[in-house]
């Protein structure tokens, strides 16, 4: 742990719950590694004491937080200036630090993209496939459009929610799984947005069926743990290349830590990085 005394800053986590975060794990290892005077700490705090905990967090000189369920889209009422990607995303879980209040920003998106670059995988005028619509999904989706994806198709358990978070436009599809069917022939990117497979439901995998996988050329698995879910296995057998969500997860949190501290993480720092969170 670092030292802490007069200088140091303070950075941290808020959410309900917080219980189970490995974000201070991460970004106080990541400190160590930068040698900054840096420490990040969670907060607990309710839906209706979250305007108090921001401007009590100013007040107090924090220096950073970022922000998780289920604070990501109030936040951005509390905040004094506004990234573009997260006010088109229209989700929060980045405050820095300016004069007079906090910088929203939306890392999950950052980070994606940061992965997709890292997996070499290129999405400009691709057809992709997205299995699921919760949270996370907005910041892939927003990602991927973004990249000029050809068309999208979502697949969710819950049609009527997807329909309500993306729309059917004239490039986004949206279907339960059993829709795979329809979708046409070819090769895919395909993002498992859901949380089937997540230990310790190891188990578990999306879709089944092992023909839907003959139309996936490459794919990620937000899922970090287990390190191999079975949909990556499954798209492995059938001869595609599949990332976990570790990258995603390390990306993301030190895009937070730049945009926090304001200044970049090197690479070797950022391999070093994942390299001990993956052992
Ligand atoms: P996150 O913030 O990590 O994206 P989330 O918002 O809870 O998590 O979303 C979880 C996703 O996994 C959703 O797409 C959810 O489907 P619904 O929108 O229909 O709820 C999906 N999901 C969770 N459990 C599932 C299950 N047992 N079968 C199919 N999909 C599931």
């Amino acid at each position: 742990m670092n030292h802490i005394d007069g200088n140091t800053k303070i950075l941290g986590l808020i959410g309900d719950p917080v219980e189970h975060t490995k974000s201070p794990a991460i970004h106080n290892l990541l400190a160590e590694k930068m040698g900054d005077n840096v420490v990040y700490v969670p907060f607990h705090v309710k839906a209706k004491r979250l305007e108090d905990a921001i401007e009590g967090a100013y007040a107090l000189g924090i220096e950073g937080l970022n922000v998780t369920v289920p604070h990501k889209v109030e936040v951005m009422q509390y905040v004094t200036e506004l990234d573009d990607a997260a006010l088109d995303i229209g989700a929060v879980n980045t405050l820095s630090r300016t004069r007079g209040g906090y910088r929203g920003y939306n890392t999950d998106f950052s980070g994606f993209m940061r992965e997709l670059d890292n997996a070499d995988i290129q999405v400009n005028g691709k057809n992709v496939i997205m299995l699921g619509a919760g949270g996370a999904s907005k910041a892939v989706m927003y990602a991927l459009k973004r990249l000029g994806a050809k068309q999208i198709h979502v697949l969710n358990r819950s049609v009527e929610k997807a329909e309500s978070i993306f729309g059917s436009t004239e490039n986004v599809t949206i279907g339960g799984f059993p829709d795979w069917k329809k979708i046409p022939d070819g090769k895919y990117i395909c993002i498992q947005c859901t949380s089937v497979g997540l230990s310790p439901d190891d188990e578990a995998c999306v879709i089944e069926d092992e023909e839907f996988y003959d139309l996936i050329e490459s794919a990620v698995d937000l899922i970090y743990k287990p390190r191999e879910t079975v949909f990556m296995k499954k798209v492995r057998a059938h001869g595609g290349k599949a990332y976990n969500g570790l990258r995603m997860l390390v990306y993301q949190a030190v895009s937070s830590y730049e945009f926090f501290m304001k200044q970049e993480v090197p690479e070797e720092i950022i391999e070093e990085l994942y390299n001990e969170l993956d052992s």
